[in-house]
């Protein structure tokens, strides 16, 4: 995995048919997704269940861009070899998880991913800047997680501080949450790369309609390369 800033579509396969997973990757990434995103969640640190290290590793079978996991756990530590194993290239902790973000990364990155840290819309962005030496991501979460389709919460200001703090280290930002064709200009403007979207991408289309697919994420990736 290279460094670039240029605009990147994530597509959250939260949003996809879960009795079809296979298929649905191929689909995306076909029409055109630069990486797949996945969302780890306990119940516990969000309130909603998804996937284990066997469903990932299942999942892994079938991607061919990047593996970009976003666990909304708390503890992380103890899962975290068990997500290498299950292929992740990406993997991404939150803030929020446990008073000890600095050794995750480490863990992560010592495991043989790109070590990511979320941060959620209530927490300021000062609670990552002492890590970023260690870190490859940052995901800008603009809704509270644990479901698809909320509300795009502004983070404007907030993408603007990171961009400044990140100056010229190799770190993407990535934002999560109600990306859409008129969302996703405003954190393009404001120095994202990465762009996760769950319902904007697969609405309207499946795996037998996938140009429906191709259409959402191109109509994405116009509106934030068109504010640059
Ligand atoms: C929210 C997840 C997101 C979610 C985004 O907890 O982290 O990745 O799937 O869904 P949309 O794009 O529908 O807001
Ligand atoms: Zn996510």
């Amino acid at each position: 995995m290279s460094f670039d800033r240029s605009i990147k579509i994530a597509p959250s396969i939260l949003s996809a048919d879960f009795a079809d997973f296979g298929r649905e990757i191929q689909a995306i990434e076909a029409q055109g997704a630069d990486w797949v995103h996945v969302d780890v969640m306990d119940g516990h640190f969000v309130p909603n269940l998804t996937f284990g290290p066997p469903a990932v590793a299942a999942f892994r079978k079938h991607v061919k861009t990047v593996m970009d996991v976003h666990l909304m756990i708390s503890p992380v530590d103890s899962y975290i070899d068990a997500y290498a194993q299950a292929g992740a290239d990406v993997l991404t902790a939150h803030v929020e998880a446990g008073p000890h973000i600095h050794r995750t990364m480490q863990a992560i990155r010592a495991a043989g991913m790109k070590a990511g840290v979320a941060v959620n819309p209530g927490t300021p962005i000062e609670a990552i800047e002492h890590i970023l030496d260690i870190t490859d991501l940052v995901c800008i979460m603009t809704v509270n997680p644990g479901f698809g389709g909320q509300k795009y919460i502004d983070m404007t200001a907030k993408v603007r501080k990171l961009r400044a703090l990140i100056g010229d280290r190799p770190v993407h930002i990535e934002i999560d949450g109600g990306m859409d064709p008129t969302t996703a200009p405003l954190m393009a403007a404001a120095g994202a790369d990465v762009f996760v979207a769950g319902s904007a991408v697969f609405k309207g289309g499946s795996v037998s309609t996938p140009e429906v697919y191709g259409k959402n994420i191109a109509a994405i990736r116009a509106a934030a390369q068109a504010a640059l």
